[in-house]
């Protein structure tokens, strides 16, 4: 796999985004660009890549994508630095438990912002930059490309849950704007995709819960997957390579699920 060149993931302070982040320093990306709303944690990804990828230079940058004004000024600053972007991770999630019955408005709202309205935002603002830019050739594949995104969704995207209306509902709409997406701009160059990851090891899975009532809830994740274990952030990171590079070049407008043989519900 190659990646000569700008690597964007948003999200990257933590679980999956910081694994993908990694991932592309391992695979020779050496153009990184890294932003989250945590900027101590994120300061930490960029030292971390600094230190054991000596030729990887990497951006860091606060954003809030909840505001579009934020994932603009993140756009420009990524391309003043590093002159394109090809490669987008649009990672930022939250999830909110409550059925629609118990849930607050303003959870659903907040969830609405990060998970659904937030991606769109990205999407948009890379993309405007994508289609202004010179495709490029790798060895990976003989098509030129102006640039691959792959929007983080979940299982949530592709199935119901009665606890999760909100999450369910903005996974779905993920699902729905990468396949959009994906169509409306193949003529350009730009593929767009979705990953939908069953239960990953990261700081999210922990808002399961605390004492026995998290343990329950996540005996009962387990108990779905045919693997018989929870997925590991770099697993994500993986598909996510996959899903930017050029090895996937006639891919787009569809969904990877990654979630160790989930049993539908
Ligand atoms: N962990 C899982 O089991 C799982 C399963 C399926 C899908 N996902 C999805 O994967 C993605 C990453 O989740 P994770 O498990 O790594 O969780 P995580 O909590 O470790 O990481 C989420 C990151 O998003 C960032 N973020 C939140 N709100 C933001 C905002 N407004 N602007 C910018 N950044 C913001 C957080 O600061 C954090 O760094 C999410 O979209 C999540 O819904 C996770």
């Amino acid at each position: 796999m190659e990646f000569p060149g700008v690597a964007l993931v948003v999200g990257a302070a933590s679980g999956i985004g910081k694994a993908t982040a990694l991932q592309y320093a391992a695979d020779g990306c050496q153009r990184i660009a890294i932003a989250d709303v945590q900027t101590e944690a994120l300061q930490q990804v960029q030292s971390e890549i600094e230190d054991k990828y000596k030729n990887t230079r990497v951006n860091a940058s606060y954003v809030d994508v909840t505001r579009y004004e934020s994932v603009q000024a993140l756009i420009t600053e990524v391309v003043q630095q590093f002159g394109r972007i090809d490669y987008c991770a649009n990672v930022a999630g939250i999830i909110k438990y409550g059925d629609t019955l118990t849930l607050p408005e303003s959870d659903f709202d907040k969830v609405y912002e990060v998970n659904l309205r937030g991606i769109f935002f990205c999407a948009k603002a890379e993309i405007a930059q994508m289609v202004n830019q010179t495709p490029l050739t790798t060895r990976d594949s003989p098509f030129p490309a102006r640039g691959a995104i792959c929007n983080v969704s979940s299982q949530a995207g592709l199935m119901g849950n009665p606890n999760l209306p909100s999450y369910v509902a903005t996974k779905h709409g993920v699902v729905g704007l990468s396949k959009s997406d994906g169509m409306k701009y193949a003529s350009q160059q730009i593929r767009v995709n979705a990953l939908c990851p069953g239960p990953i090891e990261t700081p999210m899975l922990g808002h399961l819960g605390d004492g026995d009532e998290g343990k329950r809830r996540a005996a009962e994740r387990i108990s779905e997957i045919s693997m018989g274990r929870i997925g590991r952030p770099e697993e994500m990171a993986h598909c996510i390579m996959f899903l930017t590079s050029g090895r996937s070049s006639f891919v787009t407008a569809t969904t990877l699920a990654a979630h160790g043989g989930l049993r539908n519900r």
